[in-house]
């Protein structure tokens, strides 16, 4: 583990991808990304608006590494052959004393099915657990979402519980599944 206190070296390149942290200039492809309705169909908000993008988009630039007061990271996701953003990753804190987090993640459907989200929050993970040091991740889910459950259990996060209708989302009760790895499944890979 290197220093927890200490920013991770950014950007991160992996053998397709490159994870960078957001700019201002991330606002045009992000509101293309989110105001989709088939990418917000899980996630705990409408599609987004102009003005609701570039207020999550100052949040992500402000939310640059745990090491941080506002205790996440939030990465653009870039395709290193074309330059072209792709994606989203982001780790935060939900009990920073304990080293708890938690991981989310959202993709271009255009580019969904070809293992980038793997490629892409594998390396969150790691950086979860080597460089922070962290001890739990979980991922929160709608029971529905079968791409982000198989994404999780690809990654390595176990199915631990579901929440029946414990969340009240778009006019409905969702179930939440909760998935998570801790850092002694690491150990035992
Ligand atoms: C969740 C999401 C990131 C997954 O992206 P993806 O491009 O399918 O991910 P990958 O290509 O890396 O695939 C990961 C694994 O999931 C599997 N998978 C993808 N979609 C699936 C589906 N609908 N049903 C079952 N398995 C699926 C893939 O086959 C792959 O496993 P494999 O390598 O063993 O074949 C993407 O669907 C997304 O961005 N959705 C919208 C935003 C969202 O819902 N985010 C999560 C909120 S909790």
């Amino acid at each position: 583990m290197t220093s927890p206190d200490q920013s991770p070296a950014l950007p991160i390149r992996t053998p397709r991808l490159t994870l960078r942290p957001h700019t201002s200039a991330d606002a045009a492809w992000m509101h293309a990304l989110f105001a989709r309705e088939d990418v917000a169909r899980y996630l705990p908000y409408e599609p987004w608006t102009r003005a609701f993008t570039e207020q999550k988009l100052a949040e992500h630039v402000a939310k640059n590494g745990l090491e941080h007061e506002a205790g996440g990271l939030t990465l653009a996701v870039e395709h290193t052959e074309t330059g072209e953003a792709i994606g989203q990753v982001l780790l935060w804190y939900t009990d920073r004393e304990h080293g708890i987090a938690e991981m989310g993640w959202a993709f271009d459907p255009a580019w969904q099915g070809r293992g980038y989200a793997f490629e892409a929050a594998s390396t969150l993970l790691d950086l979860a657990f080597d460089h922070y040091g962290v001890h739990r991740v979980a991922a929160h889910l709608d029971v529905r979402n079968a791409a982000s459950a198989a994404l999780a259990v690809k990654l390595g996060l176990r199915r631990e519980a579901e929440l029946r209708d414990s969340e009240w989302l778009k006019g409905e009760w969702v179930t939440m599944a909760i998935h998570a790895v801790i850092a002694p499944d690491r150990a035992s890979r």
